[in-house]
Parts: structure tokens; sequence; C-alpha cells
């Protein structure tokens, strides 16, 4: 690491469902300097959601210009830049222009959900086996789709036609990203393997997935490992000069880096938008019967992939988001003190499913339901109901994960918005019994990108030379085993009946 003494820093941008963050981070790990901004969820209908890709760039340059000018940072420092994104999200951009042609499609819209009613079990499983994903509307390929039917007919010209001419780029956002930073149209492994286009055994976009949802290959961005070098900034960009992008990775695959799961059965969770459970896997693909997505967690620079097993819950911010939206609390502090003078849930179980259900049921029709409301009901109840779904939907995600590879798994690593809360994180290590490991650092999905960038740039000379992963808190379970399981099973029942009511 010759650079060192001048180039002091990796910058990470971590592009999210709700906003964009730049943060710079030093060779210890250490948050030199950040910035954020949140920006606009536009909701067309019931079910739906997008991001404008203009603002989403808007905002990126200008949390890199405030980070910067906070931390007194001239970009000369920085060694090299990692990028991190919310995964899944389509967008589509004209290749010349570099405008999109349409808002993104977020992750957690499920417009097209239908298209996956009527195929047979057989292409069911052919594109699980292949893309290591369920056939869920979730991921980037019927967005795609939707977006190449829905849009071509109106008045845009006939879009199909344009990808196939070359005149189109599709990307998830890190893509995006990557175009406006560099004018390079390429995405990494990690993020690939969430687009349902792609094989991860191969690690190439694969001709019978791109028939199937009818994309042209000449739209598709080309795949790089998770570290290495995306193309250099332009001078005339909000860097003003030229920076390397050397770390390109998905942010749930960022976070599982960020954590230092290097090992196969370390496990982390992030209590997001969603919450999102990672298990790196090895070297080798795990498949799963339980609902589980076997997905691509990094390749760092010429090594080998490393895979991960991934249990998916669309919401859990959204459902401490609601709490605040309908006025059970007036501010997310709020939330910590009245569960924590509950004593418990009062007999209420709350399903989460306002959008929909991922791991292991992948019903995109499901809502949420409230199930054992009295007249003694109150507020704190609601809102510890609310923290024990997410708790129980946490140790579904991760019960799945231990009958899918019997392995003796280490304490969990958790991070995310939500893991802030301490009596959160209490009551999750009691549900799941098992013990939590909060990070010192809790940008953990941003320094997983920086990693990636610095390990290409020779900050860090390899993943043995990163810094020690610091433990902040330690969570051990406490509880009575007997009376959480049992909880915990009507709680499960609650969500039979979700499902159920979804099928009416
Ligand atoms: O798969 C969606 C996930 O990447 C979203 O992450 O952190 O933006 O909620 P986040």
């Amino acid at each position: 690491a010759s650079d060192r003494q001048e180039q002091t820093y990796v910058g990470a941008i971590d592009q999210g469902t709700m906003g964009t963050r730049f943060l710079v981070f030093g060779e210890s790990g250490e948050v030199q300097a950040s910035a954020y901004e949140r920006h606009e969820q536009i909701v067309p209908a019931p079910g739906r959601l997008e991001h404008d890709p203009r603002e989403v760039w808007e905002n990126t340059q200008s949390v890199i210009a405030n980070g910067l000018d906070r931390g007194g940072i001239e970009p000369s420092q920085l060694a090299g830049l990692g990028v991190t994104n919310q995964r899944e999200t389509t967008v589509l951009w004209e290749r010349a222009s570099g405008e999109p042609v349409h808002n993104a499609v977020v992750w957690s819209d499920r417009r097209n959900s239908d298209r996956f009613d009527d195929l047979r079990s057989e292409d069911v499983e052919w594109i699980r086996e292949r893309t290591g994903l369920a056939a869920d509307a979730f991921f980037s390929a019927p967005k795609l789709e939707w977006l190449l039917d829905g849009v071509s007919t109106s008045g845009r010209g006939d879009l199909r036609a344009r990808a196939r001419n070359g005149e189109l780029c599709f990307g998830t956002v890190d893509s995006w990203l990557v175009y406006k930073l560099t004018g390079v149209h390429a995405t990494d492994v990690s993020n690939a393997s969430r687009t349902m286009l792609f094989d991860i055994h191969e690690l190439a976009w694969d001709d019978e997935l791109l028939a199937e949802f009818g994309v042209p290959r000449p739209m598709l961005p080309e795949v790089n490992p998770s570290s290495a070098v995306y193309g250099r900034t332009d001078e005339a960009g909000v860097f003003e000069t030229e920076l390397p992008v050397a770390g390109v990775i998905a942010d749930q695959q960022a976070a599982l880096l960020g954590q230092a799961c290097f090992d196969p059965g370390d496990l982390k969770a992030t209590y997001g938008t969603g919450t999102f459970a990672l298990m790196n896997t090895g070297p080798e693909p795990i498949g799963s019967e339980r609902g589980l997505l076997t997905t691509v967690g990094f390749q760092l620079g010429d090594g080998p992939v490393q895979y991960a097993l991934e249990g998916a819950a669309p919401t859990t911010g959204g459902a401490i988001d609601w709490l605040d939206s309908v006025g059970l609390v007036d501010s997310p502090v709020e939330i910590e003190s009245l569960a924590s003078a509950a004593e418990s849930s009062g007999g209420v179980s709350l399903v989460p499913a306002f959008d929909g259900l991922g791991t292991p049921y992948w019903e995109p029709r499901a809502r949420g339901t409230i199930h054992g409301l009295t007249r003694g009901t109150d507020r704190g109840e609601l809102v510890r109901a609310t923290l024990e779904a997410v708790g129980y939907q946490t140790r579904q995600l991760i019960e799945a994960m231990a009958a899918e590879t019997d392995w003796e798994t280490e304490p969990i690593h958790v991070d995310g918005g939500v893991v802030k809360n301490d009596f959160f994180c209490q009551l999750q290590a009691d549900l799941l019994q098992r013990e939590l490991r909060r990070p010192a650092v809790d940008a953990t999905t941003a320094l997983g990108a920086a990693y990636a960038a610095g390990l290409c740039v020779g900050y860090w000379d390899s993943p043995e030379d990163l810094p020690e992963w610091e433990l902040g808190a330690q969570f051990d379970p406490d509880g009575e085993t007997d009376v959480i399981d049992r909880e915990y099973e009507r709680w499960l029942d609650a969500v039979e009946q979700c499902r159920e009511w979804a099928d009416r």
C-alpha cells in the first residue's frame, strides 16, 4: 500500500431505498465524514413504488460534495471509491443521452406479480435452480419486462426494438450510478445475481432467462467482480478529478463483507426497510427447499465467488414507520419507551405483511393483519407486538437457514437502523434464543463497499489486512424458552391466517 501517505481514505456511496449516503473511511475502518439525503418515495398505486433516477443521481452528487466539505477532505485524498445499493430496483435509460426513460421500479414493487401465477412448476424450478431466486416480482427481470411491455405502448417508441439496437441500458442502481460517474455500463456479480437474468453457476447472463422475460442482450451491463476497477470519475464531475470506482456490491452483500462474514457459516442480519439475513456458504452455492434465496455474496478480484443463503422479509422499517404514520407513537424514540414499559403484547399478534410476504412464502398479495385485540389493548402493546413481529420473522429466516445447512452458526452479527434500539436487540436475542453481536461501526454496508474498493486499489493489501471486526454491544438471550416458543407458534398461526385472507 505505497500510496497510503498521500491517499488517506476510501469513499463509499450507499444508495438505499430511503436515501443516499456518502461516507469516507480511514485505514482502521473509522468514519471520517458522512452526509445523507432522502429522496421521494413515489407511490403511483397501492403495491407500487418508484424512485426518480435523476433525483437519486442529484442527491448522490450533493451528498458527495457535502460529505467531503464537512470532513475537510480533498477528493485527491481518496484512494478509490466503492458503490453499494438497494438491490433489484430497475432503471432503464438511454445510452446516448444518459436520461432515464421511466422512473426506477423499486424492489418492493409487486406490479408484475401476475406473470408468475400461471408459471408451470417445472418453470419455477428451472428458474430457481439457475438463478437461486424464488419466482416473485421482487427481482429485476419481471420489473424490466413490465417496463419493456408497458412503456413501449405509451408513446415512447418501441422500447424492445430500441433495446435490441443498443440504444437503451438496463441496470440496477449500482449500474445507473457507475454510468453517471464513469460512463461505463457495468454491474457486479452480487447485483447481477438479483436480476433473475443471471446464471449464478456459470456467472453469466443466460439466454433462456433473457428469452423468458423478453430482454434483449445489448441492453445488459458488463459483469465484473465486486472488487475491480470499473472506470474513473470524470474531471468535470462532482469529484473534479479522476478517481477509480474500484468496488461495486449489492447492499446486503456489502453488509456481509462489512460484518467480516468471510467464512462459511458466518451470518449477519440487517434490519432496514426490510430484514435481510445472509449466511456465507463458501465457494459452492447451496440450494434451498425452504424459500431461502441462493445468491452471490461477493467476489474479490480474481478470487473465488463466495455464495450466500438469504432469508428476506420485505417489511421491517416500514412497519415501524407505520406506527409513527398512524399516530401510535409521536417519535421513533417513543417506540423504545412504550415497548419496554409494556410487559407483553397482551396477546396481540401483528403480521407485518405490508408489502407481501418473502421467505419462506413468497406471497406478493398477502397483507398485514392484527390478531387478538381487546378493549384493553393499548398503544404500548401494539408497539411491542410490532417489534416482536420483526423479531419473529427474523427467527423464521434464521431457522430456515439452520434447517437448510445443518451448520452450527456463530453468534449473529446485526446491523441497520432498527438495531440502534437496545430494547429491540435484547428482545430479538430472547426471541431467537441466540446471542446477538452489534458492531462498533454501524455503517457496515458502506464499509463493505469501501473494503471492496480498498482491496482493489491496494489501500488494504488482502482480506487479512482489513480492520478487525469490533464489538459494539452484545445481547445474550434471556426469558423462558417454552413461553417464547409458544408465542412464536401463535404468531406463525397468525401468518397462516393472513395468507388465507390474501387468497380471497
Ligand atoms: O433487496 C432490497 C434491499 O437491498 C434493500 O435494502 O437497505 O435499501 O432497505 P435497503
